[in-house]
């Protein structure tokens, strides 16, 4: 798997290259609206294709879901690469200083090694299956709190879809008054890291994408924490609700959530299927 990681690493590298050289001519950046509320600009399209001939110069055979192909896939249990070129597009796209390249490895239906680089601070998280996370070389592990009032939470919040608004809203309430703060940095990959270095205590979103978690996530675990769908459940790739915490601030989210969604949700009939950004 050593060998998988470092290809990751190295895409995830010139992805970072990539994305650097379209800061330069921010003026000449083109930026496009592919859905509601959902931007995508030149450097997104841009950074993809370089991960993606990496990665195929490696690995030829292998699978590839990644944000902006475009393209219907079928993932299934054999060699996956989840890919997002940019996470935190819109944070990109208006200059707001975090985002980063996300590139996990799959395998038997399994995260196996994944790598988020944050471009500006040049920070490297990565992770392989059994063996920890790093970032930048030292191992991170997640934060012990487990008292609420002392965590800082990162939110995502929606704006592409609102069927949720007032559950979502309820469940905002209360962490506002029970934690120390609330962050929303614009990118879940980077959330997630954060949760992994201890620097938050948990994160929940509804609305994502394989591509925003399927690197991060595995940093998480890796750091000894816990990640599930909204209902304490392992099918978080593509059920786009995630809670992720040490252990004990992830199992309080999962009990505040559980509170304060509505049944619909808990039925699975109402399905978070466009993300926020
Ligand atoms: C978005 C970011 C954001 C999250 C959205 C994602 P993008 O990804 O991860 O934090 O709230 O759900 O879509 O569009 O910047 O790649
Ligand atoms: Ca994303
Ligand atoms: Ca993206």
């Amino acid at each position: 798997m050593t060998q998988e990681l470092e290809v990751a690493r190295k895409a995830a590298q010139f992805g970072a290259e990539t994305i650097r050289s379209f800061q330069k001519n921010r003026s000449e950046l083109g930026i496009h609206n592919k859905g509601y509320r959902d931007l995508v600009t030149d450097a997104d399209v841009a950074t993809q294709k370089v991960i993606v001939s990496v990665i195929k110069e490696a690995f030829p055979e292998d699978g590839i879901l990644a944000e902006e192909a475009n393209e219907e896939i079928q993932f299934t249990d054999g060699r996956w690469w989840i890919i997002d070129p940019i996470d935190g597009t819109t944070n990109f796209a208006h200059d707001f200083p975090i985002y980063c390249v996300s590139i996990g490895f799959w395998e038997g239906g399994e995260a196996r090694a994944g790598v988020v680089l944050e471009v500006n601070r040049d920070e490297e998280f990565i992770a392989l299956k059994g063996e920890g996370a790093y970032c930048n070389g030292e191992r991170i592990r997640v934060s012990e709190r487990s008292d609420l009032s002392e965590c800082i939470i990162a939110a995502g919040m929606p704006y592409h879809t609102f069927d949720e608004e007032e559950s979502y809203l309820k469940l905002f309430r209360t962490l506002l008054h029970s934690c120390l703060a609330i962050r929303r940095p614009g990118t879940g990959a980077y959330d997630l890291c954060s949760v992994a270095a201890g620097r938050f205590d948990g994160f929940y979103e509804y609305g994502l994408q394989a591509w925003d978690v399927g690197a991060a996530a595995l940093i998480v675990q890796e750091a000894g924490g816990i990640v599930t769908n909204w209902f304490g459940k392992d099918n978080w790739l593509f059920d786009n609700r995630m809670i992720a915490g040490n252990p004990s601030i992830h199992l309080k989210l999962l009990d505040l959530i559980e509170k304060h969604v509505p049944e619909e949700v808990r039925s699975g009939k109402l399905k978070a299927t466009k993300g926020f950004a």
